[in-house]
């Protein structure tokens, strides 16, 4: 056979940022014996074109320096690409690399004792509204060095992108003062250099009011506004040169942020060029996904509170509607994001797990995929577009990521199975057997990320 195999198990010797065996980013490679290539086409899918999946059998894709240059099927290539090195793929699905779009997966400590007060009948926001909750964490992560920090983060990093998330959304928000939360941000900034996954920062410095600010949630809101919002503009200026403008996120919510704070905040973050989100309707509709929509924010998460009218403005919109399943599941609550109206009012909706301390500390895009089908009515197919094509929208990526097309980066993932739907179909198992992410190749085997520490 012409071409140089691929040796899949010399991957795990190497350390991390050692160029993988096949040859590495700049090399052309040939992956074939691809059983099914699974994937969303043409940008994101709104309402009942969510789940339209191009799906080719006995297919191979070629990537040359970490972008997809052909992709069909493997009859049509292997006599192109006849003397490329090549990467069997031995029968197996492939699908687009998951994309999470809401995490708070940058934290200190945890909240085992709290998980066990709600299960005796505490509700969340009560446990808040007593200091604790997100104030807790916050008294954790503002004692953590950056370095601590991303000690704690990294293996949860290294748990998601084994389960197939190739570019991760990230807030601050457990720091709750200049400092501290510019700290966060320095922290994800270092994960993101470190990678394989790639990080999407949050300013969510609006996440609660701040102990010092008991009561004052006027005065903490015009602090960011005055000084936070600038003060990080000129931060990002320094510390990221020329990246991306990180999101700006509010928490609008009863006990959190109100809707006239939340306006005031987001309109700032606005005139400052920061793109928004919002997290709207998780527990009480205070109108925060309106506002998103009205505002132009990239999404509005959370959404499970939210209005029939309040469906039909956002479905009105370009801001995609980010359904958190693992967050009711975490909260053992029984109402979840009306999904089905969201589709049927043509809105664009997208999947995220929320991985955070409190609701939902869970790592696995997957699993929110899996619920989304048993607690929200998505299909298998439809779960897999959220995740991926739809969650790049969410964050303002989709001409980069979320599908397999030509000129796309190389982010996918083999799975273990030939059928892509046992994604969302098993749960609590891992079924991602290789992660590519800008072209380099993570071997993940029995489930976990086969890289040195
Ligand atoms: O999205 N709701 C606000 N933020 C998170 C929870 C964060 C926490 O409890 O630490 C959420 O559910
Ligand atoms: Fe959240």
């Amino acid at each position: 056979m012409p071409g140089k195999r691929a040796s899949p198990t010399a991957i795990c010797a190497r350390p991390r940022r050692t160029t993988p065996p096949q040859g590495g980013y700049n090399w052309t490679m040939l992956i074939h014996n691809i059983g099914q290539l699974v994937t969303p086409k043409g940008g994101p899918q709104r309402g009942h074109r969510l789940g339209a999946l191009e799906i080719i059998p006995q297919a191979a894709l070629v990537v040359r320096e970490g972008r997809i240059v052909a992709l069909g099927p493997e009859s049509d290539l292997m006599a192109d690409f006849a003397s490329e090195p090549r990467f069997d793929a031995q029968g197996r699905a492939v699908v687009p690399g998951l994309v999470d779009p809401h995490t708070h997966m940058l934290w200190a400590g945890d909240r085992a004792a709290e998980f066990e007060m709600r299960l005796q009948g505490k509700t969340y926001l009560e446990i808040l509204q007593a200091g604790g909750g997100i104030l807790s964490t916050v008294q954790a992560t503002r004692k953590a060095s950056v370095e601590a920090l991303m000690a704690e983060t990294r293996p949860r990093l290294r748990r998601a992108f084994a389960h197939g998330a190739t570019t991760i959304e990230v807030k601050t928000g457990y720091g709750l003062a200049t400092a501290a939360e510019f700290k966060m941000l320095e922290a994800i900034l270092a994960l993101d250099d470190e990678g394989p996954w790639e990080l999407v920062p949050t300013f969510l410095a609006a996440h609660a009011v701040p102990p010092e600010f008991q009561g004052r949630a006027d005065d903490y809101t015009r602090l960011i506004c005055n000084d936070m919002l600038p003060a990080l503009k000129a931060w990002w200026h320094d510390h990221a040169p020329g990246r991306p403008l990180p999101f700006v996120d509010v928490f609008c919510e009863t006990g959190a942020f109100d809707l006239e704070q939340t306006r005031c905040i987001l309109e700032t973050a606005k005139a400052l060029g920061f793109p928004l989100k919002v997290h709207a309707d998780e527990f009480d509709n205070l109108g925060g996904a309106a506002l998103a929509a009205a505002l132009g924010a990239a999404s509005a998460d959370h959404l499970v509170a939210t209005s029939a009218d309040d469906i039909r403005t956002l479905a009105a919109s370009n801001t995609v509607a980010v359904a958190l399943p693992c967050t009711p599941f975490g909260l053992a609550e029984p109402h979840y994001t009306p999904a089905k109206a969201i589709l049927e009012a043509d809105g664009l909706l997208a999947l995220a797990t929320d991985c955070n301390p409190g609701t939902a500390w869970c790592e696995s895009l997957p699993f929110a995929m899996a619920l989304s089908c048993r607690a929200m009515g998505l299909t298998p197919a439809q779960a897999l577009a959220a995740a991926t094509i739809n969650a790049a929208a969410a964050l303002q990526r989709e001409t980069r990521l979320g599908s397999l097309e030509v000129g796309k980066q190389a982010d996918f993932l083999i799975l273990t199975t030939n059928d892509y739907r046992h994604l969302a179909y098993r749960f609590g198992t891992n079924v991602v057997g290789w992660v590519v992410k800008r072209g380099r190749f993570y071997r993940v085997e029995e489930g976990v990320l086969c890289m040195p520490n």
